[in-house]
């Protein structure tokens, strides 16, 4: 029977650090990390979600200030606020909530992100310095969140066979090459994988970001294995639910992620975490 992470609890203790951090920075240096949020159109998730993160600032006392815009916004204007945004020494971090509305060029706004304000790390040049090493730029949120919660169970990644379902550019992509900057061999699956189970079987590490309820089957789990699952799906009963049947997988993993209580706390965690790095950076380069 698996050990269960609790993401709620290892994100609070991150937190706490955080906390201590962010006081440190005020203390010191006078400075309080600031993060602009972003809003376009009142799609009701993104508005839960905005909230959250707003929550979760002020919970460690970093500023969040929240844009919200029409959803009639020209492509033009919504790009003068983040120039603006760029521009403002008390703006740390900005985040664009996703989906923007389909008549703005979504990948020409996040491109016009400062990088050194992507909190986010979705800007190219944060994706291209993952992808070369060392460790200067901003990472994805949730990859970040998972590479935290494999800590938190002591389990050695060096040379370890790791397995990661999906290859979207916010979690697969960019946690497959964080596995890998970690010495496992990794290995990237896809809607087009000719043998998912046999890929599935193989991991000693497995991360399940694909968006479909239970589609990794318990039985396919290597006894042994961390399986971070990072799926997100609502059922019909309302219930959340992730990308691995748990109670089979639970019984054969040594350590696995609920849904909810797994994953999801860590990426807002992580935004807190890259904040405060961006606001400390931002010093380091006033310096
Ligand atoms: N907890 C959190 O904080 C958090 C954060 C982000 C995402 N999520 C959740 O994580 C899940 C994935 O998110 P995402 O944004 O990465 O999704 P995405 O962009 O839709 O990517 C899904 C990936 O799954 C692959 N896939 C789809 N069907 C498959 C199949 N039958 N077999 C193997 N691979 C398959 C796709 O392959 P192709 O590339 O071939 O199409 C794609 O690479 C969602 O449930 C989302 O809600 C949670």
């Amino acid at each position: 029977m698996a050990n269960i992470i609790d993401g709620k609890a290892v994100a609070k203790e991150i937190q706490k650090q955080i906390k201590e951090e962010v006081d440190g920075l005020e203390r010191r240096w006078g400075l309080t990390p600031g993060l602009a949020v972003v809003l376009v159109g009142e799609d009701p998730a993104s508005q839960v979600y905005v909230k959250n993160k707003e929550k979760a600032c002020r919970e460690v006392g970093i500023k969040s200030v929240e844009h919200v815009l029409p959803a009639t916004i020209s492509e033009k204007d919504l790009l003068a606020v983040i120039n603006q945004l760029n521009k403002n020494k008390s703006v740390h971090g900005i985040l664009i909530q996703l989906p923007l509305p389909a008549h703005i060029h979504g990948e020409k706004i996040l491109d016009a992100v400062s990088p050194h304000k992507d909190v986010d790390g979705f800007h190219p040049v944060n994706q291209g310095r993952l992808l070369l090493g060392g460790g200067t730029g901003f990472r994805p949120c949730t990859p970040l969140g998972i590479m935290s919660l494999l800590e938190s169970t002591r389990s050695e990644i060096k040379g370890k066979k790791a397995v990661v379902v999906g290859r979207s550019n916010i979690v697969g992509k960019p946690v497959a090459l964080m596995l890998l900057e970690k010495h496992a061999t990794v290995t990237l699956c896809h809607s087009r994988t000719a043998n998912l189970r046999e890929e599935v079987a193989r991991a000693d590490i497995l991360v399940a970001a694909i968006g479909k309820a239970g589609l990794i089957r318990g039985d396919w789990v290597k006894p042994g294995a961390v399986v971070i699952d990072v799926g997100m799906n609502r059922l019909p009963s309302g219930k959340l639910c992730g990308d691995v049947e748990f109670d089979a997988a639970k019984e054969r993993a040594a350590a696995i992620t609920p849904v909810p209580g797994g994953v999801g706390p860590m990426t807002i965690c992580m935004l807190l975490f890259n904040t405060l790095k961006a606001a400390k950076d931002s010093l380091q380069r006033e310096r």
